[in-house]
């Protein structure tokens, strides 16, 4: 029997994103079993397995956290009782095989012993050599550098640092590190896992643990009841887990699955990068986050009353750290506002979320971006959560501009471009953007193509890619502010 691996836990064990590993599953013509891959595959595919500090896992992760702008969150150890916990699990598991090799090594010494009895059987010479091959065998020292060994001894590293988190009905999976919440991890991970408080107040966190074992880690004034108890429930907000863990819980799918909700932020940053283009930071409550799906706009309003409507340009992934891109025009009496009567710690109101400019998160298709102008803020949020998800599949971003200056934020993708494999950045200055993209891919009904950006521009662009084949369902579109 193959030793089997998830390829979920085997990505991180050789270091690379899950969506590289299943690519290279896919184009080698390895067979997985179950979404599990043999140990020997693996091996096969990566000969050398040592998690290296510059591996394409900690890049990812690196530029998930710093092109983000998300909390840079300190590689922290889980605390005492949970590290205790998974030592205790793992000291089961080496009781136990040590165990299944005492018994072995039991019924090979009574196998030998027979086989002595037997030396002067008629088939003398088979059973010497038998006896020899045992003998032999059982006397070389294992391999100095044996890859399953370093293999291992990885996964059991992992297992005390970072527990494994399974949802269903989704399968949606992630790793739990330090000291976070099963919630925090979650939404960390890119998961729209339903919630509200975070603080243990409002149950809507509530889930039940399918099997492994989870701490609580915070007082919560929600009150299980005994049959939700008994049914092992808990509260993903105030527990983490002590070992791999499998979950029933509720996520969001659509847009109507999450709450209107109104947020008192605060501004942390008003940045200009160009003169056309304003960019706020706000930041929510610790224990009032805004929950909302990738794609998704709110409307901010100040406190001289100017209100817009406006795409958040970051993840779902960081819920305090909020980003919005505003053009600053001179008819925009927002923008004015911000940049005259606006400062760092000023309240901002965030009402939302609405729009159903989303991300098929089903499909596997490659997918294209196209953005015009500030259309970039829908669109980075929509790349930020692909990231997160470690979806799959390729990726291009079409940015099309009239000036290029008007490309405010040119390095981020740049270095989206430089770390990760299959992000390919196409800047457009002045040009035919649907032109170039019919050129670089000519092939619409493979694709999934996101468009954001004024409206006359994004009409014209869908109006183009239908004509040119590109599916109807396989169309998403957004209009922003110009
Ligand atoms: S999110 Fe409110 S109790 Fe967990």
């Amino acid at each position: 029997m193959p030793q089997l691996l998830s390829v979920f836990r085997a990505a991180r064990l050789v270091g690379v994103s899950r969506s590289s590993l299943q690519r290279k599953i896919h184009d080698e013509g390895i067979e997985t079993f179950e979404g599990k891959i043999t140990v020997d595959d693996l091996l096969a595919l990566f000969p050398r397995t040592t998690l290296e500090h510059d591996s394409e896992y900690d890049r990812v992760q690196y530029i998930k956290q710093h092109a983000f702008a998300k909390r840079v969150r300190e590689h922290l150890l889980p605390d005492v009782d949970v590290l205790a916990g998974r030592v205790a699990e793992l000291g089961r598991e080496l009781a136990s095989t040590r165990a299944h090799l005492a018994q072995y090594q039991t019924i090979l010494e009574q196998i030998t012993t027979h086989l002595r009895e037997t030396e002067d059987a008629p088939t003398q010479k088979e059973v010497h050599g038998l006896l020899h091959w045992i003998n032999g065998t059982l006397a070389e020292p294992p391999m100095p550098s044996d890859p399953r060994r370093d293999l291992f001894a990885n996964d059991t590293v992992l297992r005390i640092m970072a527990a494994h988190i399974k949802i269903q009905p989704s399968n949606h999976e992630y790793w739990l590190e330090g000291n976070d919440s099963i919630l925090e991890a979650g939404v960390h991970s890119g998961l729209a896992l339903n919630y509200g408080c975070t603080s243990g107040n409002c149950g809507l966190c509530k889930a039940r643990v399918i099997s492994g074992e989870v701490k609580k880690i915070q007082h919560h004034d929600y009150v299980l009841s005994e049959a939700e108890k008994n049914m092992n429930y808990v509260l993903m907000c105030s527990c983490t887990a002590v070992s791999d863990v499998v979950l029933e819980a509720l996520e969001a799918s659509g847009e109507n699955d999450i709450p209107t909700q109104e947020v008192i932020t605060k501004v942390k940053s008003i940045d200009q990068p160009t003169d056309d283009m304003l960019i706020m930071h706000v930041q929510t409550p610790r224990m009032q986050r805004l929950r909302f799906l990738a794609g998704q706009s709110v409307t901010l309003s100040l406190k001289d009353k100017s209100s817009g409507d406006f795409s958040v340009a970051s993840c779902p992934c960081d819920d305090r750290n909020l980003l919005f891109h505003i053009p600053n025009k001179p008819d925009n009496s927002f923008a004015q506002a911000l940049r005259e009567n606006t400062k760092k710690g000023d309240d901002v109101t965030v009402v939302g979320p609405h729009g159903h400019f989303l991300f098929n998160e089903e499909s596997r298709r490659p997918q294209i971006y196209l953005a015009y102008g500030a259309g970039f803020a829908p669109i980075k949020s929509l790349i930020e959560h692909a990231m997160a998800l470690e979806i799959p599949a390729s990726m291009d971003l079409f940015w099309a501009v009239e000036k290029e200056q008007d490309l405010y934020i040119n390095n981020l993708c740049r270095a989206w471009h430089d770390a990760l494999e299959d992000f390919d950045y196409h800047p457009i200055v002045n040009q035919n953007a649907v032109k170039r993209l019919l050129e670089h891919q000519p092939e619409l009904e493979k694709v999934d193509i996101y468009i954001a950006g004024p409206k006359a521009a994004v009409e014209h662009a869908g109006e183009q890619l239908l004509a040119a084949g590109l599916p109807n369902e396989q169309l998403i579109a957004t209009t922003t502010q110009d």
